[in-house]
């Protein structure tokens, strides 16, 4: 039975990592979680420099999943290479680092400080729904997405992967320009935004009043969007949203992705990564498959 996949020239050994910004860098997990059982440790959000993140209240739960308005709080890249790196060197998973920035020229100095760091996968979030004047700037203009794609490709030495938005009307668009930038890979989706009010205080519940909605409630979204953007494009997809367990996971593969990231369910259960794995693999049993890669879009 063989579960390994191939992004962009990067082999995992199954198609299993974790969402960006719900695992930190793997440190505390590793106390739940046997890292080396993952395909691949996408960390969370790095820039150039250290960034705060928003002011608290940051999360909510809501009905079917959670919104958060962290604002991409980070250490800066310096920091991350000297700390998170040789941490999750110890294992036997790919690395992907996913980046953040303001402007451009913020994502390229993160692009080109990890040049020589033993990192096997860019992400570059051009869809985060809370950071004012950058992120999702990016990553709701087909031509912006295209000309920052461009940008990245320019400087990096791994290959790239493009983060795309949700909060958009036709996501096919986006995932065209990102392969026309020259995008590696794509993963989708990021957050939804959505917003909650304390009825009795009449109050935002987000000191950041907007939120993004994540969790299992926008994974049929997920799962659409998914599906439209394999037949879209000729870049392997990472899906993610909402997973939370294997029939989620191979659900989103059945749609069109290669892999998969798990994010929010992490939360409620640090374990649960293994068991999606372990899950997958039982799957595969039941049903004969000898390939995962039989799988990918295999849906009718
Ligand atoms: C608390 C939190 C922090 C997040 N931070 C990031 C981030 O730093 N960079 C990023 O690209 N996505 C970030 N995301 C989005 C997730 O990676 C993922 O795209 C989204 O949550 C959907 O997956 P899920 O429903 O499985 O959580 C974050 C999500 C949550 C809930």
């Amino acid at each position: 039975m063989n579960m390994s996949v191939n992004i962009a020239g990067v082999e995992w050994k199954n198609p299993v990592t974790v969402a960006s910004g719900t695992f930190g860098s793997g440190t505390e997990y590793s106390e739940f979680a046997d890292l080396n059982k993952l395909g691949a440790v996408t960390t969370k959000g790095v820039a150039n420099v250290p960034w705060a993140g928003n002011p608290t209240p940051r999360v909510a739960e809501v009905y079917g999943g959670m919104l958060n308005a962290v604002g991409l709080q980070n250490p800066g890249i310096e920091l991350f290479c000297k700390r998170d790196i040789p941490f999750l060197k110890q294992y036997d998973t790919k690395i992907i680092v996913n980046v953040c920035g303001h402007s451009t020229e913020e994502y390229v100095a993160v692009v080109e400080r990890l040049a020589d760091e033993p990192v096997d996968l860019l992400e570059i979030n051009i869809s985060c729904p809370n950071v004012k004047e950058g992120g999702i700037a990016f990553g709701q203009d087909p031509k912006a997405v295209e000309a920052i794609t461009k940008e990245m490709k320019r400087h990096a030495k791994q290959p790239v992967i493009m983060k795309l938005s949700p909060n958009v009307t036709d996501i096919t668009e986006m995932a065209r320009a990102a392969e026309a930038g020259g995008a590696d890979a794509l993963s989708l989706i990021n957050t939804i935004t959505g917003m909650k009010i304390d009825v009795n205080r009449r109050k935002f519940v987000l000191a950041n009043q907007t939120g993004g909605m994540s969790g299992p409630a926008i994974h049929p979204v997920a799962v659409r969007m998914v599906y439209q953007t394999a037949k879209a494009v000729n870049v392997p997809i990472i899906g993610m949203g909402g997973i939370m367990n294997a029939d989620d996971a191979i659900e989103m593969i059945l749609a069109g992705a290669t892999a998969v990231s798990v994010g929010t369910a992490n939360f409620t259960d640090p374990t649960v990564t293994e068991k999606i794995v372990a899950g997958i693999g039982e799957y595969m049993k039941k049903y004969h498959v000898n390939d995962i890669k039989e799988l990918i879009g295999a849906v009718s």
